[in-house]
């Protein structure tokens, strides 16, 4: 069955790689399939770009490269103010678009365009603050200054989780710095991308600045990593394929940013508000059905309020609707496909079978193949595989906690180390465990953090990098000393 998803404006729907800045013919090709994970339904076939379509791909960025580093920041601001506004005006198009290949909640796609959207326009800003810096010379006659300089070509590998705004993250201040690139987008979620590049392309990028290739991730990826016209990867994705991704990079040495998996901790104190640690923690678990790297995955709830907190989150948790994410009303939409039915069940399953106890859901939802409930586990334990693992689904994992000092020794007891929360009235106890905690953002009595003007980033296994921000633009330049010497003659 095929089910076409109603645009506005229909050309937003593209089905071919965009690679210099031509939509790929793509013949003899093989076809990717993309489906909706409410309904099943096929809603597009793309043909896909193969080891030859990247090489012309890497080609063409590093063609173009030589032209666009040496626009002005004022012009290159300028066409990402454009790609900024297009945007915003296709905003319902892409929303509608990203729920059919997603599954998020249409409200949740809106606000992802949103997001997006905001990394854009801030680098559309962040381009004309690239400066550099004058120190003082080693000799009286010299002074040392630092100029910025755009890496080259840069690729970028995304997820299906946030398939506009994870691209937006990286391929605009990439374009801000004078970077050209190349985005191999997930094989689940390849419309969005190529929605992208269609915007992009009103907005008057050259030729061979932005480029879409859709396909196998192996061969695809072999390409970008390998080719030493690449000079930076920027992946975000799980733990295990950025390792592999960080060995294919090393012989060419290119620079990378990983954002990588996580593990949250959502810690709560007894003297925290617990109608705000409640909203907080809906927020955080249930975002995106619990697909994102900074969902809470393990609560950590102080013994003296553990069984208020259980009930409170219980209820709450229960006001919440899973359905079809296009449908009106409904809050949490299907997982992204089967494998990932498969992976929630087998965590949950094991960490019943060890002793958790399942005070709501905890089994597939029959709504369809891709459904998985609201699901609560209480008494779970740190050898439990829904604390070990990164769940990626609506399951909130409850561990008790006596004191401060085991709160963030739980914390800290994984290799993760991408997002944690903290819920407490008490500011020095709350500053004194933020700082003790051993990851790379922190959420202070609140569940949401993500915003285009702070850094996203983990430490540990989550990886290296900031995205967004004003330091956002510094993994894809170089810092370039010149010596300016004779100053004396
Ligand atoms: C992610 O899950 O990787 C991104 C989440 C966010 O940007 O908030």
């Amino acid at each position: 069955m095929q089910q076409v998803p109603a645009l506005e404006d229909q050309r937003l729907l593209r089905t071919t790689s965009y690679v210099d800045g031509a939509w790929e013919a793509g013949e003899a090709r093989e076809v990717l399939a993309v489906n909706n994970p409410a309904t099943g339904a096929t809603i597009a076939e793309v043909r896909t770009a193969n080891a030859a379509d990247t090489r012309r791909a890497i080609e063409a960025a590093h063609r173009a490269f030589g032209e666009w580093r040496r626009t002005t920041v004022k012009e290159r601001a300028g066409i990402l103010r454009r790609w900024y506004e297009l945007t915003i005006e296709a905003a319902e198009d892409l929303a509608v678009l990203m729920t059919a290949e997603q599954g998020k909640a249409l409200f949740e796609s809106r606000g992802e365009i949103q997001y997006g959207a905001s990394f854009i326009e801030w680098f559309a800003e962040q381009a004309k603050r690239a400066d550099g810096d004058v120190f003082s010379g080693a000799t009286p006659h010299t002074r040392a200054v630092c100029i910025r300089q755009p890496v080259g070509v840069v690729a970028a590998i995304t997820p299906w989780n946030f398939p506009n705004a994870m691209i937006a993250r990286k391929v605009a201040p990439a374009l801000a710095a004078g970077c050209t690139v190349v985005v191999k987008p997930a094989e689940d979620t390849p419309l969005s991308a190529l929605a992208m590049a269609e915007l992009a392309e009103r907005a008057g990028f050259p030729a061979g600045c932005f480029n879409v290739v859709v396909g196998n991730p192996q061969e695809i990826g072999a390409e970008l990593t390998g080719s030493p016209l690449v000079r930076k990867l920027s992946f975000t994705g799980s733990t295990a394929v950025g390792k592999l991704l960080e060995e294919q990079c090393a012989p060419t040495l290119k620079r990378t940013t990983m954002e990588l998996g996580g593990n949250a901790p959502f810690i709560v104190f007894d003297d925290a508000d617990l109608d705000d640690a409640i909203a907080g923690a809906l927020l955080s678990k249930y975002r995106n059905s619990g697909q994102t790297c900074v969902c809470a995955n393990r609560f950590l709830v102080q013994d003296s309020i553990y069984d208020e907190f259980c009930e409170r989150l219980v209820a709450a948790t229960g006001e919440l609707v899973l359905g079809n994410g296009a449908d009106e009303g409904v809050t949490q939409g299907p997982l992204i496909n089967t494998e990932a039915i498969a992976k929630v069940t087998g965590l949950v399953n094991a960490s019943i079978e060890a002793g958790a106890e399942c005070v709501m859901g905890g089994k597939p939802a029959d709504l369809g193949e891709c459904f998985y409930p609201h699901t609560v586990l209480r008494d779970v334990t740190p050898d439990m595989p829904v604390f070990r693992n990164e769940i990626f689904g609506p399951v909130a994992a409850l561990t008790r906690f006596k004191d401060e000092a085991e709160a963030i020794a739980l914390a800290n007891d994984t290799d993760a180390g991408l997002c944690a929360y903290v819920y407490s009235r008490d500011i020095g106890r709350v500053w004194r465990v933020a700082e003790a905690l051993e990851y790379g953002m922190v959420g202070m009595n609140e569940g949401i953090i993500s915003s285009e003007m702070a850094p996203f980033g983990g430490v540990k296994a989550s990886g290296w990098g900031r995205e967004g921000s004003r330091y956002g633009m510094d993994d894809y330049m170089d810092i370039k000393y010149l010596c300016v010497g004779g100053l004396d003659r």
